[in-house]
């Protein structure tokens, strides 16, 4: 198949477009480098010493001997960029990771809010608008989270939809099967909900063929194919504003750091391995719906756990202490949750669980890279209250955005602004 990887430099893009490239589809990646320079921004880098996309793409063709092509622009304002690509490419596919995906960076300050607002929204919908202006029949695979439905209500929590009764005057039940009430616990997580919206529309309207995959926190770094060379590692995100909890655990554990709990860590959450993601990913590509069928949703998760659980897990692992601090989110101390995840088992996925032998997997990587550990990187810092804000002076402030901006060749990206 011809596929479009959107964000495909990124976390979960770049093994996913390896994933496919290797298994014969033609791949093309379209990515601004925007979570590059927010490593710049934010005066962090990656734990693993991720390579340039030119030497990524490179390494790729001299391992594998495939392309993958790779054109640099701004899904969320180069719109005629996106209609002759498809023009010229005439993919069957696209699959949409280009969206700002931390919770945490997107509550920072209000330039933090508008530009995830403007940003993720504006992607999903130049590419649907774009899908429908090219007159094709492209499938979209998108990248939701199981943020959308809000965590906990004690029912489990189906894939998507919910089968609801309403009363009519006459006292009759009028049976309807209505998107689950969404429930975002932040910015980023509202953009995602409104993102749902906008593939009812499309889908409703011009019979765009979409999947969701509510995707849960990723853990994990590498895959088959990232593994092949050093010069194609993935990224591995540990700063507290990127980090997703598992893996700050284990890299935490890997250099002697306290593992930070925020609260009680009686929050639970729904897990998945970085190889699994590009498993369901490959599954839901292989089988789209049909012209006409409602927009698919696929809860992409294998597990969930307690915050406070993983924490001993890992804990009893490696002998790493356990630090409770000051929760920064605006958040139920606890929550359950249950999640119905069918549909991808069905398709063929053979879920990853945690264990042992993966955990220390991911240890051994971060303490291969321990040294480009900057541990004043680690807590979080990012407040959902506006009164809890430790906000950055001005001067800290312009610093960082004169780092942003001599990074781009001296001209300051608009999602600065
Ligand atoms: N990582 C997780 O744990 C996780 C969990 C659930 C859902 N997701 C979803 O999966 C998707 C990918 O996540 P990730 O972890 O790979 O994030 P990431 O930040 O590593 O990757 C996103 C990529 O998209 C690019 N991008 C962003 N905006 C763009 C734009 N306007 N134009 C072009 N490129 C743009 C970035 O430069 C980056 O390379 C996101 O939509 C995220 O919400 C991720």
């Amino acid at each position: 198949m011809r596929v479009v990887v959107f964000g495909g430099d990124g976390f979960c893009g770049w093994p996913t477009a390896l994933h496919l490239s290797a298994r014969g589809h033609d791949i093309v990646i379209v990515d601004n480098l925007a979570r590059r320079n927010a490593d710049v921004e934010l005066e962090v880098s990656s734990l693993t010493p991720i390579t340039p996309i030119s030497t990524r793409l490179k390494a790729w063709r001299e391992t594998s001997g495939r392309r993958i092509a790779y054109h640099n622009f701004n899904v969320a304002e180069d719109f005629y960029r996106l209609t002759s690509l498809f023009d010229d490419f005439r993919p069957d596919a696209v699959i949409h990771f280009a969206e700002q995906r931390a919770a945490p960076y997107s509550m920072k300050s209000e330039r933090h809010k508008r530009y995830t607002v403007n940003n993720n929204v504006a992607a999903t919908h130049n590419i649907l608008c774009a899908i429908v202006e090219s007159g094709q029949d492209i499938h979209v695979l998108h990248l939701g989270t199981m943020g959308v439905y809000g965590y906990g209500g004690g029912a489990a929590i189906p894939e998507g939809y919910l089968r609801v009764e309403l009363l009519a005057p006459d006292g009759r039940r009028v049976p309807r099967e209505i998107l689950y009430p969404a429930d975002p616990g932040s910015v980023y997580h509202m953009t995602k909900t409104l993102d749902q919206l906008l593939f009812y529309y499309y889908n409703k309207n011009d019979r765009v063929r979409v999947t969701d995959l509510h995707q849960g926190v990723v853990w994990g770094t590498n895959t088959e194919e990232t593994k092949r060379d050093i010069r194609l590692i993935n990224r591995f995100d540990y700063d507290g504003d990127y980090g997703t909890v598992l893996n700050r655990f284990l890299m935490q554990a890997a250099i002697g750091y306290p593992l930070t709990v925020h609260g009680k860590g009686g929050q639970t959450r729904a897990f998945i391995h970085i190889r699994d993601t590009v498993r369901c990913i490959e599954l839901a590509l292989l089988h789209p719906p049909k012209s006409g069928d409602r927009v698919a949703i696929y809860n992409q998760m294998t597990e969930t756990h307690r915050v406070e659980d993983l924490a001993k897990l890992v804990s009893s692992l490696t002998g790493a202490t356990i630090q409770h601090l000051p929760n920064p989110r605006n958040e139920a101390p606890e929550n359950d949750l249950i999640v119905e995840a069918k549909s991808l088992i069905e398709l063929g996925l053979k879920p990853t669980r945690l264990e042992a032998g993966l955990l220390e997997e991911v240890v051994q990587v971060a303490k291969q890279y321990a040294d480009r550990c900057d541990r004043s990187m680690i807590p979080c810092t990012s407040t959902w209250l506006r009164q809890k804000q430790d906000r950055p002076d001005s001067e800290t402030l312009q610093l960082r955005l004169n780092a942003v901006s001599s990074a781009q060749g001296g001209e300051r990206p608009s999602q600065y602004e």
